[in-house]
């Protein structure tokens, strides 16, 4: 059976939600991992749509963690300006060697991006994907709840 890890960063909220439903689905633990640069008002926002399109790490917070055992990463994340959100570069770039040759899928919660996109932005900088999801913040649970579906069942065949 596969043994796994979800890594999930915020700013308000849904990827959090995102992160459990997939925990739920596949009984792997959750790791938040915490973005440490101010994002409050326009000044926040517009700083932080820059640092995603101009491929900027941004420091991070996070707990200890034992990558060894996990074959599987599942990755959630904002879609910030179609691209990588800086603190989950931030993570990749720091486990880069004690995630190669994991099996990578990723969630994004956006609010209309079209998905191609945001595929393209994370494989173009990282790795490519086994499995992939854009939800949108306007769906419904149920909606939700089909596509983690089929997202871990692409992810965890072989
Ligand atoms: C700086 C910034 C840039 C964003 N850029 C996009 C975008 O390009 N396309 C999109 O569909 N949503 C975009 N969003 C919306 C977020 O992806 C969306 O609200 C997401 O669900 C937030 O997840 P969270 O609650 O886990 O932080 C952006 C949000 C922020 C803060």
């Amino acid at each position: 059976m596969a043994q796994g890890i979800i890594v999930y960063v915020t700013r308000t909220g849904n990827c959090r939600k995102l992160a459990e439903l997939a925990a739920k689905e596949t009984g792997f633990p959750v790791h938040e991992v915490q973005d440490l640069v101010n994002r409050k008002g326009l000044w926040g926002w517009l700083k932080a749509g820059f640092q995603a399109s101009t491929g900027t790490a941004s420091p991070i917070k996070e707990a200890e963690l034992n990558l060894a055992e996990p074959d599987t990463i599942i990755l959630v994340y904002p879609v910030w300006a179609s691209s990588v959100c800086p603190p989950i570069r931030t993570w990749l770039r720091k486990h880069t060697k004690e995630i190669q040759n994991k099996k990578i899928g990723l969630i994004t919660s956006n609010l209309g991006s079209p998905g191609e996109r945001v595929r393209a932005s994370f494989e173009r900088e990282f790795y490519p994907l086994k499995a992939f999801t854009v939800i949108q913040e306007r769906e419904t649970e149920t909606e939700r709840l089909q596509k983690v579906r089929i997202f871990i069942e692409n992810l965890l065949k072989n």
